[in-house]
């Protein structure tokens, strides 16, 4: 894989921005179609120059927008010091060019201050997320998930004080019920600081956001849609059809179980890989179009362990 040492971004990088860039709910800010994650392949545990060429690669190609949160890894905050790391070796030239989100609600660090949605935890979490990714601001900062025990006005109210801080310029929310996400879309268009963006999980598999609702009020109340896991981890791919490869996510069995692949599930992966071969696409490209087709998407976060794949998934934005 070559490694650029001296990394010059590609000058055509926004050849293909007229239909590359989505508006982001009613903000003024433009999302790729295809956003970068870094839940997976970016920890300690990487091999840094993979890493490091697969941002290369997405920023070459307009992918602007990064997509990180404390506890990536593993360990835990080293996606974030991958980050760190390609700021001083690539992007620091490219900053304003970039929209660097990340997150906190899931366990973090030990104790009673390290997990969900106080504004104790909030605060410490995103000067740490500051310091391992060498920056002074980031653009996006989410609620990872919904913490029923904390008032939803504290957990708020420390969003917007982090942005009033100039610590994130947006705020977003992941993964909160409908009714708590109505709130939140009150709350903080009363205190001007609107909710920038909603992630959540949608796929050809999971289509809850379409079902409860979530993607039809973010789309009637101008807030943005960030669809993640959009290839189910890898599953609406051709990697899963013919077996389990050892290089996969699922070999790992962290997070993908390989007793999710069903002889159901196979023959439904294989028809629509067929489905896709036909309109000359592959499962990868047709999972990802269906995702950017639905009303309301503003970009979908893809994770890749190579260049290779995200290549392949970026065709599916043309
Ligand atoms: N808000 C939340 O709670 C939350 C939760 C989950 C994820 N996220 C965000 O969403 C991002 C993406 O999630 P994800 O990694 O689950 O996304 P995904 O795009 O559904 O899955 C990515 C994995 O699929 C495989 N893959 C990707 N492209 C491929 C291709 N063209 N051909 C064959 N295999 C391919 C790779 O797995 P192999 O490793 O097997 O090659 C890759 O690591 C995360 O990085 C994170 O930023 C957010």
């Amino acid at each position: 894989m070559e490694l650029k040492q001296n990394y010059l971004a590609d000058s055509h990088r926004y050849d293909s921005s007229e239909t590359f860039y989505r508006r982001c709910g009613k903000s003024g800010v433009m999302l790729p179609k295809i956003s970068l994650g870094f839940w997976h392949n970016f920890g300690g545990v990487d091999p840094y120059e993979r890493s490091r060429a697969i941002t290369h690669y997405a920023f070459d190609h307009g992918i602007t927008h990064f997509d990180l949160a404390n506890n990536y890894g593993p360990p835990y905050g080293s996606a974030e010091e991958t980050m760190g790391r390609l700021m001083d070796d690539s992007f620091k030239p490219y900053r304003d060019e970039l929209f660097i989100s990340s997150k906190a609600g899931y366990d973090m660090w030990e104790g009673p201050y390290g997990n969900w949605g106080s504004r104790k935890y909030l605060f410490a979490s995103i000067e740490q997320s500051l310091k391992r990714m060498h920056l002074d601001y980031v653009d996006l900062f989410y609620s990872h998930r919904y913490d029923p025990n904390t008032p939803l006005e504290e957990t708020l109210q420390a969003l917007v004080d982090i942005v009033k801080q100039g610590k994130a310029l947006y705020i977003g929310i992941s993964r909160w019920p409908l009714e708590a996400l109505k709130f939140a879309d009150k709350y903080l268009k009363e205190r001007d600081v609107p909710l920038l963006i909603f992630q959540d999980k949608l796929n050809l598999l999971n289509r809850g956001p379409q079902e409860s609702g979530t993607l039809d009020y973010c789309h009637d109340n101008g807030i943005g849609f960030i669809g993640f896991s959009p290839l189910a981890q890898g599953l609406l791919t051709d990697r899963y059809i013919n077996g389990i490869p050892e290089d996969s996510r699922m070999a790992q069995g962290k997070f993908l179980k390989s007793d999710m692949l069903t002889p159901e599930l196979i023959a439904q992966l294989r028809a629509w890989n067929v489905e896709a071969s036909a309109q000359g696409k592959t499962l990868a490209e047709k999972a990802l179009s269906w995702i950017l087709e639905q009303q309301g998407v503003t970009s979908v976060i893809v994770g890749a362990s190579s260049v290779p794949q995200l290549e392949k998934n970026l065709k599916a934005a043309e």
